[in-house]
């Protein structure tokens, strides 16, 4: 996607080759800041002060991650160390360890002296891979949004989204954002209802941003409003990503997500998750043994923002001595999901659904 006019991903090799770049999601909307992260210890220190963030990205960084730390010590000792630094750096969104396993499989069996440049191209495959993916999820969900237009008989359409399941989330284009960005380019008048997503504020910081950039009409909402908006007949469809899918369909994304579903439920509203293969977790049926990160209470207790004067502060909303809770995410039954929209098409969230489009990978695979 483009910022000022010029073409970005999320994550690069920086041109020196000696270290990888990424976009630093901390500082945006108010900063577009490039971070330059040379080892392993900054790649799981971005990962987990969420300078990266969104499924798909988290991926992607682990994979530099581990190239990264190749270029330190290509032992296999160095190569296992890798693995398990970056997987503990954030448990719920499985592409992690799904990129993990992979750069792990593609580097343990070479030589040592290949294993920096093998390990940057098997990063740069993900990475070109996962825009790929999203692409194609782009055009299948477009086809959900062109659908929905012709339902109401033409004009504008009404989608509301939670956290940021855009180009920023992922190494280009986006999951649940792609088809938004695609219908804007066919000339589909489209309005995105944004839920802010606190506490970290994805959507008011990364999804308005995005979604202003491309010049897709929005406003972003308090997290309580999509209820009001759906029952008000002003949300045609919800269009989501996630961060872990289990084989049986049931979605674990950001928290709030769930209480989004029910509404939708509730409301006949449609309520669509967009999600690469890489989300689902075939050795999962049941959404509740998705392990739920648990992050700071500072996270709730505090709120960052831009003053007049242009200064950013972090300011405390709570009263002294009250302590927070910090779920991260939250499990919508597939029961409330009206279809998944993946790489390879749309489907049910089924065991049957996913099968139906996966047939390759569902078979035995239990990682
Ligand atoms: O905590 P975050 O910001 O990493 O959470 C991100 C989300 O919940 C996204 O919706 C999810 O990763 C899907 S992104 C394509």
């Amino acid at each position: 996607m483009k910022v000022g006019g010029k073409k970005y991903r999320t994550i690069w090799v920086a041109g020196d080759g000696g270290a990888v770049e990424i976009i630093d999601q901390t500082r945006l909307p108010h900063e577009f800041a490039i971070l330059r992260l040379g080892d392993l210890a900054a790649a799981a220190h971005a990962i987990r002060a969420m300078q990266v963030r969104g499924a798909p990205l988290i991926g992607a960084m682990a994979a530099y991650g581990v190239a990264l730390a190749m270029r330190t010590d290509s032992s296999d000792s160095a190569l296992d160390g890798a693995y398990e630094t970056l997987l503990a750096t954030r448990p719920t969104a499985i592409n992690l360890k799904w990129a993990l396993d992979d750069m792990r499989d593609h580097l343990r069996n070479r030589p040592r002296g290949e294993r920096v440049g093998a390990g940057y191209a098997r990063a740069a495959k993900i990475c070109d891979d996962d825009v790929a993916m999203n692409e194609a999820i782009g055009r299948n969900g477009l086809a959900l949004i062109e659908a929905a237009r012709r339902k109401k008989g033409g004009g504008r359409v009404n989608i509301l989204t939670h956290c940021n399941a855009g180009w920023l989330a992922t190494v280009d284009w986006g999951t649940a954002l792609a088809p938004i960005y695609m219908a804007h380019d066919a000339g589909i008048e489209i309005h995105v209802w944004v839920d802010e997503t606190r506490p970290r504020n994805q959507g008011a910081s990364l999804t308005a941003w995005e979604l202003g950039g491309h010049g897709v009409a929005h406003k972003v909402i308090v997290d309580n409003a999509g209820g009001h908006l759906m029952q008000r007949g002003m949300v045609d469809l919800c269009l989501v990503g996630t961060d872990r899918t289990t084989r049986a369909g049931d979605v674990c994304n950001k928290i709030g997500t769930y209480l989004k579903a029910l509404a939708a439920d509730d409301n006949g509203v449609p309520f669509y998750v967009a999600l690469p293969s890489p989300t689902i977790d075939w050795a999962l049926s049941d959404g509740r043994s998705i392990p739920i990160e648990e992050r700071e209470g500072r996270e709730v207790t505090t709120i960052r923002g831009r003053t007049q004067s242009g200064e950013i502060l972090d300011v405390t909303l709570t009263p002294e001595g009250s302590e927070a809770a910090n779920y991260g995410f939250d499990v919508t039954p597939a029961r409330l999901v009206t279809a998944l929209v993946t790489e390879r098409g749309v489907c049910e969230a089924t065991e049957e659904g996913l099968r139906h489009l996966f047939a390759d990978r569902a078979a035995g695979d239990k990682r």
